[in-house]
């Protein structure tokens, strides 16, 4: 067949060919007898996961050779080939739901994926003699089977779905990456469910000593992993070493006041690389900074006074401070993002414009802030248009929607009251706390649906599959773990991420 078949075939023939002559009369006529499904050139699959659906990347002499590689390759259901470098690309998954087909810089590159019928798959069950050399069965345990990472949906073998799909059974998702069907109905680990309370106490109460937090907002994390907590209702913060529940006050009294060495309702939290703390100390109307072991504050932004202008604020609630030292907060009361430069009493607003609204230039009762210096992103929680917003600092005022904004509500593209925002450069994605519906969700950038990593969105308990109130969340320096503090259960848990 080889001396038959030249290059320069038109692929619709070629399929043909495949298709009416079977190539290896070892194998079974049937398994021959299938098509592929291929794109117009200029195209390349886009797979959601490239690390979970390779198969391999090999040279072909030209497209028929890269398709029939493919039949000949367990588990392989999509191909992609480029006729100029004749890179041929083969996937295991489902091409419909699990990438996307992606303009390609080869003019000269198609995607094919395998058609599949129930009939290929009619000896499932059968003794092994039904599928010896099948590409669609393996034999296990005697009886012919679907292949490695598929399932069997009650007609044909499918793809077993990826990290966050939905399902019914644990079946149905990629046993080879150890997923299981988890309680909210998506396939993902076992362990994303499983965190572990790093400060506060496991039964929820609150407490006022050196293992107890009451309300803790927000969080950060320090150079050497430490966890440092707004401890609002104890108008202090607390630093825990890491894998420490007994943590030591590194700001605040512990009584409310407006002394520089107390704080009123601390919110959000920052820690620098020096392990100098910049406090969000709500109810004083002020920013303060804490060097590092210092035992008062210095004000470096707001009156101390409710207020509008350039130099104050109302409630401010996340905060998040540069390199350089910039300070960027949500100024909730006045639905605005501001920034502080160092030593400069009057900040620049970044985005909204005072009144509560949802146009692209406003916002309505902003929490978490997250600035990505890299980009100069700036990504708000605008809480009460649940949706987060992003900035380009020093660019226009106007904000672009980049999670949420379908309205208040649980679908995979919505939010509920978002709380705080973050984001991993690892993996491109922001973590958003979505209290309004007891969950974290990872949201790829560029994506149009989130997927729930922490929280089952259901109930509320005492199990770190149940989150519920005002949640800040963080991620550590390499994205190993996420952090995410439950303010009515006075704690806060690890998640370990993928
Ligand atoms: C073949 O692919 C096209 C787009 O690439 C798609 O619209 C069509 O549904 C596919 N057909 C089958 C049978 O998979
Ligand atoms: C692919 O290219 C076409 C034409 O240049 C463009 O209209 C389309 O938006 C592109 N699609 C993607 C996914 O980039
Ligand atoms: C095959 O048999 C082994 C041992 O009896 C069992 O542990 C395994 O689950 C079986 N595999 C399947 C796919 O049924
Ligand atoms: C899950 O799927 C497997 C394989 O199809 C089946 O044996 C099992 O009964 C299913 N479990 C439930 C709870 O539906
Ligand atoms: C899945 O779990 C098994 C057994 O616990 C372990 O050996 C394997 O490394 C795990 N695979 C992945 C991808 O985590
Ligand atoms: C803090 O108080 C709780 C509750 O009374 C107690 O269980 C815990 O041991 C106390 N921690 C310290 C460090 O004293
Ligand atoms: C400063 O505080 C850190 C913990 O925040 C502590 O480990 C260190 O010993 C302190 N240094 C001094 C000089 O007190
Ligand atoms: C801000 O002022 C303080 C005290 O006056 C000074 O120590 C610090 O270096 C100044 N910071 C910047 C960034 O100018
Ligand atoms: C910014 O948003 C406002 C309100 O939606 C709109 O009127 C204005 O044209 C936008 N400005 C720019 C530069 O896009
Ligand atoms: C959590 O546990 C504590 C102590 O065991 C209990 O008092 C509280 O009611 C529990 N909360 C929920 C929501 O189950
Ligand atoms: C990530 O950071 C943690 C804590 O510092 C460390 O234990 C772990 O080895 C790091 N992991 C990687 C992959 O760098």
């Amino acid at each position: 067949m080889k001396g038959i078949i030249s290059e320069s075939y038109s692929s619709l023939f070629l399929f043909l060919v495949l298709i009416l002559i079977p190539s290896n009369v070892e194998n079974n006529l049937l398994d021959w007898q299938s098509s592929t499904n291929l794109s117009n050139v200029g195209y390349r699959f886009l797979p959601v996961n490239y690390q979970a659906l390779i198969l391999a990347e090999v040279t072909s002499k030209s497209l028929f050779t890269c398709v029939r590689t493919c039949h000949s390759t367990s588990g392989c259901r999509i191909l992609d080939y480029d006729d100029q470098s004749k890179w041929c690309r083969l996937f295991e998954g489902n091409i419909a739901t699990m990438g996307s087909i992606d303009n390609s810089s080869s003019s000269q590159m198609r995607v094919g994926s395998i058609k599949f019928f129930p009939q290929q798959f009619i000896n499932r069950g059968q003794s092994c003699s039904f599928c010896q050399g099948s590409r669609y069965l393996r034999c296990l345990n005697n009886t012919c089977q679907c292949q490695q990472n598929t399932y069997f949906d009650g007609s044909m073998c499918q793809s077993q779905k990826l990290l966050g799909a939905s399902c019914y059974n644990t079946s149905e998702c990629r046993q080879d990456l150890n997923y299981t069907c988890l309680a909210r109905q998506q396939c993902g680990p076992a362990s994303i469910q499983t965190a572990t309370i790093v400060a506060g106490y496991n039964n929820g109460q609150s407490g006022s000593n050196s293992t107890g937090l009451s309300h803790p907002t927000g969080i950060s994390l320090g150079i050497d992993n430490a966890l440092y907590v707004s401890d609002y209702s104890n108008h202090r913060v607390m630093r825990f070493p890491e894998g420490s529940l007994l943590g030591s006050r590194v700001a605040g009294t512990g009584f409310s006041g407006s002394g520089t060495n107390q704080l009123y309702g601390p919110t959000g939290v920052h820690v620098d690389k020096s392990s100098n703390i910049y406090v969000a100390d709500s109810m004083n109307y002020r920013i303060m900074f804490w060097k590092m072991n210092a035992s008062t504050g210095v004000k470096v932004a707001g009156t101390g006074s409710v207020g509008n202008t350039f130099s104050s604020f109302g409630v401010i609630a996340g905060i998040f401070v540069d390199q350089q030292g910039f300070i960027y907060i949500c100024d909730s009361s006045y639905h605005r993002v501001m920034r502080f430069s160092p030593n400069i009493t009057n900040g620049i607003i970044i985005g909204g414009n005072g009144v509560a609204g949802s146009g692209n230039n406003q916002l309505n009762s902003p929490y978490g802030i997250y600035f990505d210096e890299v980009q100069s992103f700036v990504y708000v929680a605008d809480s009460g248009n649940n949706r987060v917003q992003r900035f380009q600092v020093d660019g226009l005022m106007n904000g672009t929607t980049v999670a949420g904004g379908y309205g208040a509500g649980s679908a995979n593209n919505q939010l509920n009251n978002p709380y705080s925002v973050c984001l991993s450069t690892t993996n491109n994605a922001l973590y958003i706390a979505d209290p309004g519906n007891q969950r974290v969700q990872l949201w790829y950038l560029g994506a149009t649906n989130g997927v729930t990593i922490a929280g089952n969105g259901a109930m509320i308990g005492n199990s770190s599959t149940m989150l519920t109130g005002s949640l800040d969340i963080r991620i550590n320096v390499n994205s190993t773990n996420l952090f995410v503090s439950e303010m009515n259960y006075n704690r806060v848990w690890r998640f370990p991420l993928l």
